[in-house]
């Protein structure tokens, strides 16, 4: 018997199959099409012939550590110790696979929002745990009353994500404030924050949650180098988490992964010197303005893009057809492969909405933006 017996090939390996066969342009899947910084690539041929080809420690080569604590300190005035409350991840998928299995027991229940990134709900089934399916406001505000509402004495775990892929949605203080109250009176609840996008945030400054001093014992905050450095192939990321739940983290990492890729570690440490990783919200703003204002002249309607490098757009002005059907004729038809939201939903919600990745070249936007105006 599968234990996932509902787990189906993922829709982003299907529109990017369907993008390949059809020579469309691919704006599904979220990964930088543009290339890697000649300063990192230089690094990692430097190390090629260095001796840094075997194990690092368990929780992240000690540099990269250190350089963590301080981007976390620059970023957030917080400190956290680079011994105790980090563990660098193969990917934030690994980090949030890992925290879950660690810290939720059979019979808890997890509470996702949703739509949601799709890697939360296949560790809780693994832990025999109930993943518990918060529909966001039609806005993709979240309605913390119902988040209240769900949860019990048998609640393990909020899952928030911010900024939220697909929505492009941040939360704001006053969230924060309503996510609080409801921890205060549920004190045995942790978070867990995918911040993934933390450094692609737009008007606003991101709030994550490292600057909620009440949430330092409770949450685990996701990072990935793969989004913020545009080497989403890479596959390195990190957790923060205070030294009680970081030790039973470590347990599982311990026989997950033991330590993730050296060469890349030392890398990323050697670039994180060279580089701003605060100004990627420049260029990924600039992308966002450009792709916007070349699809004005379109028949699709944008949401606002808050962060991420995700614009939805509703295609109720083209067609009623569903979005998976959609979104496969706009590549057959039209050379565009883009994602249906509903594919975000338990319960396959559709809204006539769709997802596209903005994290291209200027020439992409353009070319696509010419297609996408003539549907
Ligand atoms: C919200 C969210 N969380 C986690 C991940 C996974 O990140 P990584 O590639 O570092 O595993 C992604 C990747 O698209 C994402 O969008």
């Amino acid at each position: 018997m599968s234990k996932l017996p509902n787990v189906k090939t993922s829709i982003f390996s299907i529109m990017s199959k369907m993008a390949a066969e059809y020579n469309a342009i691919n704006l599904s899947q979220g990964f930088p099409n543009f290339p890697v910084d000649k300063k990192l690539t230089t690094i990692v041929e430097k190390l090629a012939s260095e001796n840094v080809h075997q194990y690092v420690p368990m929780a992240g080569y000690p540099p990269l550590l250190d350089k963590i604590a301080h981007l976390t300190k620059n970023s957030y005035n917080r400190s956290v110790s680079s011994d105790i409350e980090i563990l660098v991840t193969a990917g934030a998928t690994q980090g949030i696979f890992t925290a879950i299995q660690a810290l939720v027991n059979s019979n808890e229940e997890v509470i996702i929002l949703d739509p949601s990134y799709d890697c939360y709900e296949a560790p809780i089934l693994l832990c025999n745990a109930k993943p518990v399916r918060i529909p966001l406001n039609d806005d993709y505000t979240v309605n913390w009353q119902t988040v209240k509402e769900a949860c019990s004495n048998k609640t393990r775990m909020i899952i928030i994500n911010n900024p939220h892929n697909p929505t492009g949605k941040t939360l704001n203080q006053a969230d924060f404030a309503s996510l609080i109250k409801i921890m205060d009176a549920f004190p045995d609840i942790i978070l867990l924050s995918d911040e993934v996008y933390e450094y692609i945030t737009f008007e606003e400054k991101h709030l994550s949650a490292h600057l909620q001093p009440t949430l330092a014992n409770r949450a685990i905050v996701v990072s990935s180098f793969g989004k913020s450095l545009h080497i989403t192939g890479w596959k390195i990321g990190y957790l923060i988490a205070p030294e009680h739940l970081m030790i039973e983290i470590k347990k599982v990492h311990q026989y997950l992964v033991f330590s993730v890729n050296s060469i890349c570690q030392v890398a990323i440490s050697q670039y994180l010197d060279v580089v701003s990783i605060e100004n990627i919200r420049e260029s990924y703003q600039q992308k966002r303005d450009l792709f916007r204002s070349l699809l004005k002249s379109s028949r699709f309607e944008l949401l606002p893009c808050e962060g991420t490098y995700f614009q939805v757009a509703s295609y109720t002005k083209i067609s009623n057809e569903n979005d998976v059907d959609f979104c496969k004729r706009l590549i057959t038809e039209h050379g565009v492969a883009a994602i249906p939201i509903s594919s975000f939903y338990e319960n396959g919600t559709d809204l006539k909405l769709i997802r596209f990745c903005f994290a291209k070249d200027d020439e992409t936007l353009r070319t696509a933006a010419i297609k996408l105006c003539q549907v």
